[in-house]
Parts: structure tokens; C-alpha cells; sequence
């Protein structure tokens, strides 16, 4: 055997070894527990035969507690970049069968390294958590770590779209990278975040709690909101994570990507025309709406379980990527509350940082009112949804289906926010508030001091302020909408509109950043 021949063959023994992370058994052990390893999560995300690894032979540095004596290459993560639907993107997949993934500071570089490169050249970054924290035996080197990669987290935020699928443990600092990214996906029953784990929990407040009721997966996308998906298996995360990319461009200086549609612009839908209620206190389906006027009936729903007051999500209008934010009526009557508020200031941020249009559907009958929601600081949380609406500078096109009260008519994405084209169905009351409060209050008086006609007194009330506002053409009278348009067009109006704002430019005052209420 020649030198080089015999080079060659180190080099694939080698290659071979590293792909196997911490050794047969230990991938025995994952598969055990219902677990992929990293580079079979990485194999089902990126395309066939599109991976290119990176730093397949970095070691750790760490001399401490009987580290010295082995040094595996990769050392917990595998790190490169390939593409998903042909697109690049950069990743890296936290391997548990190297002392349970755990951050060392040459993991730390590893993560960097693709981070500053998905930076740099414009492509999402996709990080596969599976992971025990911080590397004890690395002490402060391992924190250090964590902020390298937390900075950049920071740094790419709003330039390169960042996604974190967590497939395992992610405890104490380490649950802050995910929650500096974008989006983050969870799967149930296998993963896991929290700050403090459950015996911590119990010895300083008693709570007894296990790890899935404290921070599984089903609990983080309907209680805290802090992930955005829960998948029921980590082929579901990972298609997830593709759909999404479909929807997403590449960073903030390209247009969301194109998809072809065999679905009619001029669709109509007659079922519109009677989707809503006669009588205004009943609740209809937001879904029944969004999957009727965009393509293929197509919607990825984001933040599903969390805040259904509001529903937030991507789809296409005509092939382009759209951002759709939609108050629910079936949910609190789609008023809005704090965790609504949250949820969806973020979505339209995100879809205005990388230039989604948004569309927004209104029927909301204003704040969610009492002292839970006061002492939760409302005012401040409503005011993000306020603020999002005002500064995105997206197309931005509104139609108001039915209840648009006082300040939440504001909030959603109104024309004095710098909507864009904002329509509204015959149906529409854009009004202080609803008519029975109103007259509650302008004749509380009157009643009072007239009781046996209190009711009639109410009942004139109410029809004279129902024709005066209880409909769309004061708005319409001011030009504060656009038109009053029919239902079963909507579809068609919508897409006409985003088509007329495809070249839309605007600015806002030069600062240093916002100040925006957190
Ligand atoms: C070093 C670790 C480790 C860690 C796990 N391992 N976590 N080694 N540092 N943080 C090692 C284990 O010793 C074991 O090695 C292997 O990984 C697999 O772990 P097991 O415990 O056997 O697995 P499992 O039973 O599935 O339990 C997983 C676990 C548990 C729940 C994650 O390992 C655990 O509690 N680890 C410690 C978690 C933790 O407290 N981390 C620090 C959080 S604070 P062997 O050789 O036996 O196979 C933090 C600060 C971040 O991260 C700050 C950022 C600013």
C-alpha cells in the first residue's frame, strides 16, 4: 500500500469513527428512548446528499475530572450547511451520545462558526438541540460558550431567519438560545425546557412537578408560548421546519419566494356571503375565512395552541408568501388579551423584518377587560401589537369581517397605522364600541330616572346608534377604509391589492433602534 492510499484509509477509518459520536451503545441508548441521532435528524432535514460537514475533527481542550483522557472527535455537535428544497441553509445538531451533548467551548465554536458563516452569507441557521447544558467539567469556558453563541443569536436576529428544534433536554441558560431565535419547535413527550429542573423546583418551593408538566412541549406551545410548534415525532419537527422554510426568504434583503398555484386569482366563495352571524354575539370559524381565500386552501399555522383568540400563520395569495393575522371569534369572542397581543406583535415583526406582506382579517370586539389582565400589564403587551402594526412597513392589507371597537379596531393594522389598503364586508361595525355599551352608558341617566321605560328607552337607543355605526360606512364616508367589498370576493380584492403593493417602499425616522414596550 502507497503512503497516500494508505493516508486515504486513515482518513475514512476516521471519518467513519466520528460519525459514530459516542459509540454504538450510546446510539443504542437514544434509539431506546424514542430518539434520532444528530446525523440521522440531519439526513431527514437536508436535502439527499446536500450536507457539508464542518470541523468533523474538532476536540475538546478540557483537562479537568478525567476529560484529558478521551478526546472524540466532533465533540457533541455536528456542524455544516446544505439545502433544504435546494436552498442553503447552515445547521448544527447537538449529538447526546457525546457526554450528553453537553456545551464545551469547542462546541461553542463549532455552533460560532456556522452562525457567523450563516451570517455572512445570507442563509437561515437551523440548530438541532439535544443537549445536557453547560459541560460541567469546562466551569466558566462552557458559560463563555453560551454567550459567543447567545451574541450572535442577537446579531442575526432579524437578518437570517433562526429556527431551533429542541429533540431533548435544553435546561437552565441554555433554554436562551432558542428563545433568542426565531422560531422554536418542540417534540412531545422527548424533549423538554426549563430554567430550573423539577427536584430544583421542589427544594426551594415544594412544588412537586415531573419534567413534561414543567416544561414538555405541550405545555410550552399552549401555557407559555415559548415554542411555536409541538410535534408529535421528529419527522414531524422536521417537516415542519421545511414547510416553514418554504414560506421564509433567505435573509432580510430578499423577497419571500414564489410559489406556483393552479388556484384561480378570480375564485369566489359564496359561503362567505353568509358566514356571518345575524346576530352579533354569536361566534363563526376565522379558519372557515383563511382557508377559503388563500391558495389551495393551504395554512401553516403558527403558535397553534397558544393565545387561539388570535390566529397567526403563513400562506400564499396568488404564489407569494403571506403573513395572515386573524382575530378568532369562536375564542373569547377573538377579544384581544395579553398573551394575543404577544403572540401576534411578534408574528408581524417577523413577517416585517423579512419582507412578508401581512393580511390581516378583523373582528374583534376590543381589550379583554379585568383586573387579571390590568395587573398583567395589558396596556403594556396591547401596545406591542400597536407598536409591530405601526412600524411594519410591509404591505400591509386589512379586512375588517365584522366587530373592529375602539382601540383594538386601531391596533389591528388600521389606515392611521399606515395600512396599506384596508377593506371592510357590508357586515362591519367600526364603532367606539358595540351598541349596547354604548347606550349603557350615553343613557344610563335617562333610564335610571325613568325606569319603566328604561327598556324602551335602551331599545330606541340601541337602533339609532346601530344605524349610525353599526356598520362600515362611517369608515368608509372618511375614507378611513378603502371600500366596503363582498365577502365572496375577498380572495380576489386581497390579491389584487398585494399585487398593486408588491413595489411598496417606505421608511421610518433614522434611529439608532426602537424603544419599542417590552
Ligand atoms: C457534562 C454531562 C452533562 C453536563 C449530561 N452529561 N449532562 N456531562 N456536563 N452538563 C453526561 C452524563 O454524565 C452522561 O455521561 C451522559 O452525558 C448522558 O447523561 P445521562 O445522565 O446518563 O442521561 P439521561 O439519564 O438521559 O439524563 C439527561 C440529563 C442529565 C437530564 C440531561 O444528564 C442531567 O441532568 N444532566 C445535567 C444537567 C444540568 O444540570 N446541566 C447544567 C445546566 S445549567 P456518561 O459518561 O455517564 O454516559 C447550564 C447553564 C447554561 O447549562 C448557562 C448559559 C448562560
Amino acid at each position: 500500500m502507497s503512503i497516500q492510499t494508505d493516508n486515504i484509509q486513515k482518513l475514512v477509518e476516521r471519518r467513519q469513527k466520528a460519525r459514530l459520536g459516542g459509540g454504538e451503545k450510546r446510539i443504542e441508548a437514544q434509539h431506546a428512548k424514542g430518539k434520532k441521532t444528530a446525523r440521522e435528524r440531519l439526513e431527514l432535514l437536508l436535502d439527499p446528499g446536500s450536507f457539508e460537514e464542518y470541523d468533523m475533527f474538532v476536540q475538546h481542550r478540557c483537562t479537568n475530572f478525567g476529560m484529558e483522557k478521551s478526546h472524540p472527535d466532533g465533540d457533541g455537535v455536528v456542524t455544516g450547511c446544505g439545502t433544504i428544497g435546494g436552498r442553503l441553509v447552515y445547521v448544527f445538531a447537538q449529538d447526546f451520545t457525546v457526554t450528553g451533548g453537553s456545551l464545551s467551548k469547542t462546541m461553542s465554536e463549532k455552533i460560532c462558526k456556522v452562525q457567523d458563516m450563516a451570517l455572512r452569507n445570507g442563509a437561515p441557521c437551523i440548530g438541532l438541540n439535544d443537549s445536557g447544558g453547560a459541560r460541567i467539567q469546562e466551569g466558566i469556558d462552557a458559560l463563555a460558550g453560551y454567550g459567543e453563541i447567545f451574541e450572535r443569536n442577537i446579531l442575526s436576529s432579524g437578518v437570517i431567519p433562526q429556527i431551533s428544534c429542541i429533540m431533548g433536554p435544553c435546561a437552565g441558560g441554555a433554554v436562551y438560545s432558542p428563545a433568542l431565535t426565531d422560531f422554536t419547535l418542540m417534540v412531545k413527550n422527548t424533549s423538554y425546557m426549563f430554567l430550573t429542573g423539577p427536584a430544583v423546583v421542589k427544594s426551594i418551593t415544594g412544588e412537586v412537578v415531573n419534567q413534561e408538566q414543567l416544561g414538555g412541549a405541550s405545555v410550552h406551545a399552549s401555557k407559555s408560548g415559548v415554542t411555536h410548534f409541538a410535534a408529535d415525532s421528529e419527522e414531524e419537527a422536521i417537516e415542519t421546519i421545511q414547510k416553514l422554510l418554504s414560506f421564509l426568504p433567505q435573509n432580510n434583503l430578499e423577497p419571500a419566494p414564489f410559489r406556483e398555484t393552479a388556484d384561480p386569482v378570480g375564485r369566489v366563495d359564496d359561503a362567505l356571503n353568509s358566514i356571518v352571524p345575524d346576530n352579533p354575539n354569536k361566534a363563526y370559524d376565522m379558519y372557515a375565512v383563511i382557508g377559503s381565500i388563500v391558495d389551495d386552501g393551504a395554512f401553516l399555522e403558527v403558535h397553534k395552541e397558544f393565545a387561539k383568540n388570535i390566529i397567526v400563520g403563513f400562506a400564499h395569495m396568488n404564489g407569494r408568501s403571506v403573513g395572515i393575522v386573524a382575530n378568532q371569534p369562536a375564542v373569547l369572542a377573538g377579544a384581544l388579551d395579553i398573551n394575543a397581543s404577544r403572540k401576534a406583535a411578534r408574528f408581524v415583526r417577523f413577517c416585517d423584518a423579512f419582507n412578508i406582506p401581512l393580511v390581516t382579517l378583523v373582528d374583534v370586539p376590543g381589550f379583554l377587560p379585568g383586573t387579571q389582565q390590568e395587573y398583567g400589564a395589558i396596556i403594556t403587551n396591547g401596545a406591542k401589537l400597536l407598536y409591530a402594526y405601526g412600524e411594519a412597513t410591509v404591505p400591509k392589507v386589512t379586512v375588517t369581517l365584522r366587530k373592529g371597537y375602539g382601540g383594538a379596531h386601531i391596533v389591528m393594522s388600521c389606515k392611521q397605522l399606515r395600512g396599506d389598503v384596508n377593506y371592510a364586508w357590508p357586515s362591519a361595525q367600526i364603532a367606539v364600541m358595540g351598541a349596547d355599551g354604548a347606550v349603557n352608558v350615553l343613557y344610563d341617566k335617562e333610564m335610571k330616572e325613568d325606569p319603566e321605560n328604561a327598556r324602551t328607552i335602551f331599545e330606541n337607543r340601541k337602533k339609532e346608534y346601530e344605524e349610525l355605526f353599526s356598520n362600515p360606512y362611517q369608515a368608509a364616508q372618511k375614507g378611513y377604509i378603502d371600500d366596503v367589498i363582498e365577502p365572496r370576493n375577498t380572495r380576489f380584492r386581497v390579491i389584487r391589492a398585494l399585487e398593486q403593493l408588491a413595489g411598496k417602499r417606505q421608511e421610518i425616522p433614522a434611529k439608532k433602534h426602537d424603544n419599542l414596550p417590552l
